[in-house]
């Protein structure tokens, strides 16, 4: 063969043009954590992987060049909104963001479906986050450009899921066959919502370690019951996570009570700390979506299962995966 070598966007490009033929997800919405099969899985992954790679050698790509991306986020954040940002930023693309609900005419009474009609004059994709349950769903009906769920309310966080699989893959080398504490505010959880609609793919087992006001809903229960999923609801994180490849932890969402009295009551509940994993037999990973508030003390940062400040730069590398496929090759 002769010729110059390959460059790293020449090399990306193809390798994405390849993936996306085998994938479902160009111009897709992004919207549910039971939207993905392990096809999509399995290439999102392969695609992330070569973005962690090329990104070691290059602050950026050109993939993306003359893209746009939005951000209109209703709800704090850190985490995702700027990974998204990092993400588009990395790929060459461009990034126009809503500074805060208040800040947007959503303060003026204006709807979610009209935002998104509106911002899809503007940009190529959206991702929003909304406190209300099926918002996510209600721009994407109403946008001419793709819509990804950064978090509607209690509802699903589906990105957030993809990159803790991941991170799962990555830090435990398989997905396959584990057992799962997901702890805290599994009521709440849209992480958790998400990421065991993806895990029940690959034959894990779950215990939910929750306050009994704070199980995981009936729906999602029921749902994974259906599919012949193990799982136990009990009340000793000691016991689950004794019998745990894997804990991830959540924060008992504050926000999400009407009344505070209920939230004062469970608070720090579940609590993870040095003392705590010196009582356990094996060594295990941790993963929290972040941020954290008392759940998972700073003593176990050190700890080497602690996967959470990696779970969160994986989220550049998945969060590009996802704008490429869904934006597919220029
Ligand atoms: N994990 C997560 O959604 O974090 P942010 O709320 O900071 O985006």
């Amino acid at each position: 063969m002769t010729g110059k070598p390959l460059s790293i966007d020449d090399r990306s490009a193809r390798r994405l043009s390849k993936e996306v033929k085998m994938t479902n997800l160009k111009g897709q919405d992004i919207l549910h954590g039971n939207q993905f099969s392990k096809k999509d899985i399995d290439k999102m992954i392969k695609i992330a992987s070569g973005f962690e790679r090329d990104l070691r050698k290059k602050d950026s790509l050109a993939l993306l060049k003359g893209k746009i991306l939005a951000t209109l986020f209703f709800e704090p954040s850190t985490r995702t909104r700027l990974s998204f940002e990092t993400a588009m930023l990395r790929l060459g693309g461009g990034v126009i963001s809503m500074a805060s609900a208040e800040s947007s005419s959503a303060a003026k009474g204006e709807t979610v479906a009209d935002t998104a009609r509106t911002v899809s004059q503007y940009a190529d994709v959206l991702v929003i986050r909304h406190p209300r349950i099926g918002s996510a769903k209600e721009a994407a009906d109403a946008a001419s450009i793709p819509v990804i769920n950064a978090g509607d309310g209690a509802g699903q966080h589906p990105t957030q899921a993809l990159l803790d699989i991941y991170t799962i893959r990555k830090e435990l080398g398989s997905l396959k066959n584990l057992s799962v504490s997901m702890v805290g505010d599994l009521k709440n959880g849209r992480t958790v919502h998400a990421l065991v609609e993806l895990l029940s793919l690959y034959q894990t087992q779950h215990y939910f370690v929750s306050p009994a006001n704070l199980r995981m809903p009936e729906e999602i229960t029921s749902h994974l019951k259906q599919k012949g999923v193990w799982i136990e609801e009990i009340e000793d994180l000691e016991k689950a996570a004794s019998e745990s490849h894997l804990i991830y932890m959540t924060r008992i969402q504050k926000e999400r009570f009407a009344d505070l009295t209920e939230y004062e009551k469970v608070r720090g509940r579940y609590i993870i700390d040095g003392e705590f994993l010196r009582k356990l037999k094996k060594k295990t990973t941790i993963l929290h979506p972040l941020p954290r508030v008392d759940e998972v003390s700073s003593d176990v940062d050190s700890y080497p299962g602690a996967a959470y400040f990696r779970q969160v730069r994986n989220g550049v590398f998945v969060r590009m995966a996802l704008l490429a496929m869904v934006l597919g090759r220029r």
